[in-house]
């Protein structure tokens, strides 16, 4: 039996995966979700509430009628109807939806993606546009913010646009996981010194009550993300870039068939023409971010930002890791950001949970704060 052993030098080996996988990917790890059942979950950005009883049960009636044995609308006219005027979709700009905007960050890279072509972001900010540049073929040029407020460092982005020239800058608005939003003044720099696109990414916009969908007609390189994950349909996957039609057509070729499943666009469907239940629970949660805000400002032994976004950042110096164990114990999940990248030392972001979920953190932070 041949031996792999035996191959002549300068053939693959079959038994090496190492000389098979793209390096890139190779160096990847996969992307890991910690279980979280029977948690107080608040490490994932997720709205805390659910659905009316009467409106859970209309939607089921709806889904009753969703023929699963057929392939779904591939182009989600109705979903995509539906967005249109929930968006307030100004006329001239087009609409492309995605499983999610990870998927929608993913066709960006492949359409644009490339031996010799970068993406640029200010770091730290949302972990997906590093792996989506590496696994689509764009090298990743992170620009650190400004270590005391998190903003964006106007003179090193211009130059890092200037010296790379990148296909992508991507920039998280507000930014994901520092909470704020970055100074628009600079943003319109940013977008007039790129020579490639500007993807902005609104996935917090329902908290924050700043958007560029209004300036997108006079920046035809603009692209816009959105969202209905952080607003209360997670679970759908559902995505939306907001752009020229000219742009919009180019990435919509890499887009795999049917993305949209059909139980997805029926329920987002659905749910849209309730969007007044949306905005009622994003309400509460903009309150409950307050409550919470000056509860851990109140604290002694961290720091706590300000936030835009339906999530707060904080600094526990020296005790990051040591109180993300303790809380892990007591099944209260948050993200552990520290080691992360340089400006996150010892930093937690929590998301903003039901009251009764805050208190429970805010009791069980303050323990592990004084042991
Ligand atoms: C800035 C930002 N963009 C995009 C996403 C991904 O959203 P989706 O659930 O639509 O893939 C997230 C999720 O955390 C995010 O923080």
């Amino acid at each position: 039996m041949k031996r792999y052993t035996e191959q002549a030098p300068g053939v693959m080996n079959p038994a090496r995966i190492d000389d098979w996988v793209r390096p890139e990917v190779r160096e990847l790890a996969a992307y890991a979700v910690p279980e979280a059942h029977g948690c107080i979950k608040l490490d994932a950005m997720e709205n805390p509430y659910s659905w009316p009883e009467e409106l859970a049960g209309a939607w089921l009636e709806v889904l009753r009628h969703v023929l699963l044995n057929r392939y779904p609308d591939g182009e989600a006219r109705n979903l995509k109807d539906r967005l249109a005027t929930y968006l307030e979709l100004p006329s001239g700009l087009d609409l492309l939806l995605g499983n999610g905007s990870d998927e929608l960050i993913q066709m960006v890279g492949l359409t644009v993606g490339g031996p010799g072509r970068c993406l640029v972001a200010p770091e730290p900010t949302f972990a997906m546009y590093r792996r989506i540049a590496k696994i689509t073929g764009l090298e990743y040029v992170g620009v650190p913010l400004k270590s005391l407020n998190f903003d964006l460092d106007g003179a090193a982005m211009l130059s890092a646009i200037q010296g790379r020239q990148p296909v992508v800058v991507a920039l998280s608005y507000p930014n994901n996981p520092t909470g704020n939003l970055f100074d628009r003044g600079l943003i319109a720099e940013i977008i007039a010194a790129s020579p490639g696109l500007v993807l902005i990414d609104e996935a917090y916009f329902s908290f924050a009550c700043g958007t560029w969908i209004d300036e997108l007609s006079r920046h035809p390189r603009v692209l816009i993300l959105r969202t209905l994950s952080k607003i209360g349909l997670a679970g759908l996957r559902i995505g939306m870039l907001i752009g020229a039609p000219e742009w919009l057509a180019e990435i919509n070729k890499t887009r795999l068939p049917y993305n949209m499943n059909s139980l997805s666009q029926a329920s987002g469907a659905f749910m849209l023409t309730h969007a007044e239940v949306f905005a009622a629970q994003i309400a509460q949660i903009c309150l409950e971010r307050q409550v919470l805000y000056q509860a851990l400002a109140a604290m002694r032994g961290l720091q706590v930002w300000p936030s835009r976004t339906n999530f707060l950042l904080l600094r526990i110096p020296g005790r990051a890791d040591r109180v993300f164990n303790g809380l892990r114990h007591q099944n209260i999940l948050v993200k552990n950001l520290n080691g992360q990248h340089p400006l996150l030392a010892d930093c937690l972001r929590v998301t903003v949970g039901r009251h009764e979920e805050n208190e429970a953190f805010c009791a069980a932070l303050t323990m592990h704060l004084c042991e």
